[in-house]
């Protein structure tokens, strides 16, 4: 990677200050000028008590002489190197094998916990959030070269439980019945859902279901039958749609998983003197003093002797550290988790849990109104019935433009505007869902990205006969283009460094945006040979590109548009 070459050399000339020299070293930001620019001697100026300027020449100097790969170097006051790569050197460069290859200095384990799907409650907008977003930060992680673990941590052992069991109770007469099989469908446990949480309001019956839970994580025999059945059809059901999203997960555990093993992890926390009861439930102090805002102790036990999901999350850390050998964690959850990960985060570490945690925290989904998306009857929306608004969307925009229409086809656009709005910005910020946004075919959206990379396939499909092979000339259009296909590698591993897909999807943006440009200004078939081999080749290494980077994203390149 040409950007690694330049940090190399640098570290060898500076090796005291080697460490500031990969952050020093970066893609331009301003592209008229250079292609890529380093800062370093503005920052070692108060270190080396020298004038920014002779640093920034000497840095010049070091760059020129150690060139595998012509490009040029320029300083600018007051300490500025610029760096421009010569024709010569995007020739060779672009015709690099491994061009495309990023890889992370230290490759770990790192478990990776999202989707976080309900059981016998519908999926929402956030879950699907969670296993959009989490899905495009596994790939990019592995694509660093990093083993991920997913782990798809089902909410199968919390209070709904018992507002299922109870709901199934009043529904079904022979539940009990443990010579009649249990009939009740996926769709019988939402009615009951809902059913549970009308008559939650009412104290006696919200004590029921409570006690329900209880006995069923105290291992009620009744409870436990039919809690594997409710079980299996979320899996199914949830399955089916993440399937759909194209998320997949190596492990299906949950927090049930864990009831065995958390007495024990209370027992030890105690003995640590890490727990302590206080008006008998189990807590865990992990304010540290002088902070601004308290953090509120870990409740880990409650005074009914019920585990809590601050516990199940405990328990599943330590499986994960000591079993599954991890040396990060990564949560994509809802931000308004994130005292409770912060929390849980602390007592791992007192518990002497060692990994890297990290919380992906992302903003709300809202609808026009600015408040959170819902139904047009103003239930959660579930992801069937906003596919198949995208879809007729999809369909609409295609009409419009006179494009066949073919289900697959539509489908997969419609799916690429889904993830596209989910990713396009920093998953922290809340953002506004607009089926009819999302759905356009021009703007940065799915739809735009996916139209672009069938462009460039038909193309070359019409380009088959030429041989693609660079030359040395080049115009402004197909170098603005063959700079930007560079940053690839770079991108990449920036995007891994923070665990943000949009980083992808805005340089993805980018890429599409300057070959569309192109496109536009460079005709091939009606010019002469050695300029039709250079125009194919670019083509070819961009379809390679936007092919790797809607991979990541999680977006299905269809045949045609
Ligand atoms: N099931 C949870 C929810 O719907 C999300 C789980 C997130 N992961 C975790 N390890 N707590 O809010």
């Amino acid at each position: 990677m040409f950007i690694d070459a330049l940090r190399a050399c640098l570290r060898s000339a500076f090796p005291e200050n080697a460490a500031i020299v990969n952050e020093s070293v970066t893609i331009s930001d301003r592209p008229d000028i250079s292609d890529y620019q380093c800062n370093l001697a503005l920052k070692l100026a108060k270190v080396l008590r020298r004038a920014p300027l002779d640093i920034a020449k000497e840095i010049a100097l070091v760059l020129q002489k150690e060139q595998h790969v012509p490009f040029e170097v320029n300083v600018a006051p007051p300490g500025f190197v610029n760096i421009v790569v010569s024709e010569q050197g995007l020739c060779a460069l672009l015709q690099k094998e491994d061009f495309f290859v990023a890889q992370a200095s230290q490759k770990k384990t790192i478990v990776m916990d999202y989707g976080g799907p309900n059981v016998a409650k519908p999926l929402h907008v956030g879950h699907i959030r969670s296993a959009v977003l989490g899905e495009s930060v596994k790939r990019i992680l592995q694509h660093v070269g990093h083993k991920v673990i997913a782990d798809v941590h089902m909410g199968d052992w919390g209070t709904q439980m018992g507002k299922v069991l109870y709901g199934l109770e009043q529904t079904f007469s022979d539940l009990y019945n443990e010579d009649l099989p249990l009939t009740f469908t996926f769709e019988d446990l939402e009615a009951c859902y809902t059913l549970a949480n009308q008559h939650f309001q009412d104290e006696k019956s919200a004590k029921t279901m409570r006690d329900m839970t209880c006995s069923l994580q105290a291992g009620d025999t009744r409870y436990s039958r039919i809690w594997r059945r409710v079980h299996a059809l979320s899996v199914t059901e949830i399955k089916e749609i993440y399937d759909q999203l194209g998320a997949s997960f190596d492990l299906w555990y949950g927090e049930s998983r864990y009831q065995r093993v958390m007495p024990q992890i209370c027992d030890l926390l105690e003995q640590k003197g890490l727990a302590h009861v206080d008006q008998g439930a189990l807590i865990a102090p992990v304010a540290i003093e002088g902070e601004s805002a308290d953090v509120p102790p870990v409740l880990l036990r409650k005074k009914d002797g019920g585990f809590l999901y601050a516990t199940t999350d405990l328990a599943t850390i330590k499986e994960r550290v000591e079993e599954l050998q991890a040396d990060a964690i990564v949560y994509v959850v809802d931000t308004r988790q994130n005292l409770h990960f912060e929390q849980i985060f602390r007592l791992a570490e007192k518990m002497g849990l060692q990994a890297d945690f990290s919380f992906l925290g992302f903003g709300t989904v809202n609808g026009s109104d600015g408040r959170p998306f819902k139904t047009r009857d103003g239930g959660a929306y579930r992801l069937r019935e906003l596919l198949q608004d995208m879809e007729q969307s999809v369909s609409n925009c295609m009409r419009e433009k006179g494009r066949s229409l073919n289900k697959e086809v539509v489908h997969s656009i419609a799916l690429a505007a889904l993830k596209v709005g989910d990713m396009q910005q920093d998953m922290r910020h809340n953002y506004e869902f607009s089926v009819e946004k999302f759905t356009q075919f021009d703007g940065n959206t799915g739809p735009y990205l996916l139209y672009v990379c069938t462009r460039i396939k038909s193309l070359l499909a019409k380009c088959e006969h030429i041989t693609p092979a660079l030359n040395q000339k080049w115009c402004t259009e197909e170098r603005t283009l063959a700079v930007l296909l560079l940053q690839h590698p770079d991108i990449i591993l920036r995007a891994a460094k923070n665990f943000a897909p949009h980083i992808v999807c805005q340089y993805a943006f980018m890429v599409a945006g300057a070959y569309n440009v192109f496109y536009q200004n460079c005709p091939i078939l009606s010019e002469e040979k050695s300029v039709q081999s250079h125009r194919v080749f670019l083509s070819r290494l961009t379809m390679k590109c936007l092919q790797e980077l809607c991979h990541i994203l999680g977006l299905e390149i269809p045949k045609f548009m």
